[in-house]
């Protein structure tokens, strides 16, 4: 769904003088509901409703804790929910924080696709609403998508598989497999996108070499980004087109999917390959530490929902809304104004400076 092209500085400009405007609630387009005393666009004590899919990775378990804890800090009421379940439950969690009254919803979208009915719900009653981490599409009520750089993403994966390959090996050609995450997930096909970008040339100029044949996103999914799906794909790619060739790398989309494909490679009794990953999951780190998995992203999580707290109290206080990507996020029926935090690439080679600040990484990288 991202388009390129950060052309449009005054587009931009534009666009955050209207969204001052909705965040006043002086428009009926955007933000916010009507005025309370003080210019306040809802009162201090307020409920905000934040929606997390299911636990899929390290970062959404992380997420539920710092928005517990951050929206109450900032004297919110807070109601978080997970939706293990899947996308009806979902569903079910975004209408009821309607009915409690919540002005601001954010959501971590399973299916970002199936939420139409109850984001109205939510936009005919007045809450605003932010799409988090994942972009929440074909539907006019999102106002907001708060987020890292997941193109950037997909473009660091690219280049630390390439790059981790050459460290190898100083000439290809190079035999790779791809993975994908979970096509219900707005971000799957991005990361994707992201990483041929940089890996497409190189498919084309012989460098790399799939064997398996299977280049295209929809081959390379793994349906729920669950681990099992990954390695079962990952036993059946080795035992189809492998043989005794090496596969010298894989480009997987994040951490728990990367640990799938070493596992698999290890029970086939194959040299590892450079696999790429995402999510500084703590296992990760250490396989980093170890020499194994290659790389991952550090998105931080904590940075991630302070920004969404903090969004969430300039609507409060009816405050103008800092944005910086006005054009790139198209969700089908409209653009989203984006906040988008820049992510990093973590190797063995920076593994200790990345997470300098980590209470978590930090001791472990020591
Ligand atoms: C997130 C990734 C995560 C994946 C699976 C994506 O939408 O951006 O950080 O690894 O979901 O949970």
């Amino acid at each position: 769904m991202r388009m390129f092209g950060k052309a449009g500085k005054a587009a931009a400009v534009a666009a955050i003088a209207a969204l001052a405007l909705t965040a006043c609630g002086r428009t009926d387009g955007g933000a916010g509901g009507g005025s309370t005393a003080g210019g306040e666009a809802f009162p201090k004590d307020s409920l905000i409703g934040v929606a997390l899919p299911q636990k899929t990775s390290e970062n959404w378990v992380l997420a539920e804790k710092l928005f517990n804890d951050g929206l109450k800090g900032a004297g919110f009421k807070a109601d978080v929910q997970f939706a293990n379940g899947g996308v009806s439950e979902q569903q079910n969690q975004i209408a009821a924080m309607v009915t409690k009254g919540a002005k601001v919803v954010i959501v971590g979208a399973i299916d970002g696709a199936q939420l139409g009915t109850q984001l109205k719900q939510a936009k005919d009653a007045g809450a605003t609403i932010i799409a988090y981490d994942r972009l929440l599409l074909n539907t006019e009520n999102v106002d907001y998508y708060v987020a890292y750089d997941n193109f950037k993403v997909g473009e660091l994966q690219g280049q630390a598989l390439l790059d981790g390959l050459k460290a190898k090996k100083a000439t290809g050609p190079y035999n790779i497999e791809l993975f994908a995450g979970s096509p219900d997930d707005a971000n799957a096909k991005v990361f994707f996108d992201g990483a041929m970008k940089v890996l497409q040339p190189k498919i084309d100029d012989g460098t790399l070499k799939v064997l398996s044949g299977q280049k295209s996103f929809e081959q390379a999914v793994t349906q729920g980004w669950k681990a099992e799906n990954a390695q079962k794909r990952a036993d059946t790619l080795l035992t189809g087109s492998y043989g005794t060739a090496p596969l010298d790398g894989v480009l997987s989309p994040n951490d728990t999917l990367a640990r799938a494909v070493l596992t698999s490679v290890k029970a086939a009794g194959k040299p590892l390959p450079v696999v790429t990953g995402q999510d500084s999951e703590v296992e990760s780190v250490k396989s980093i530490l170890a020499g194994e998995q290659y790389s991952t992203i550090n998105k931080d999580t904590r940075k991630l929902v302070e920004h969404a707290i903090l969004m969430a109290k300039e609507l409060q206080a009816g405050k103008k809304l800092e944005i910086n990507d006005a054009d790139s996020y198209k969700n089908g029926v409209k653009t989203v104004p984006a906040y988008l935090l820049p992510p990093v690439i973590v190797t063995k080679e920076n593994v200790k400076a990345a997470y300098v600040d980590d209470p978590v990484l930090g001791p472990l990288t020591k």
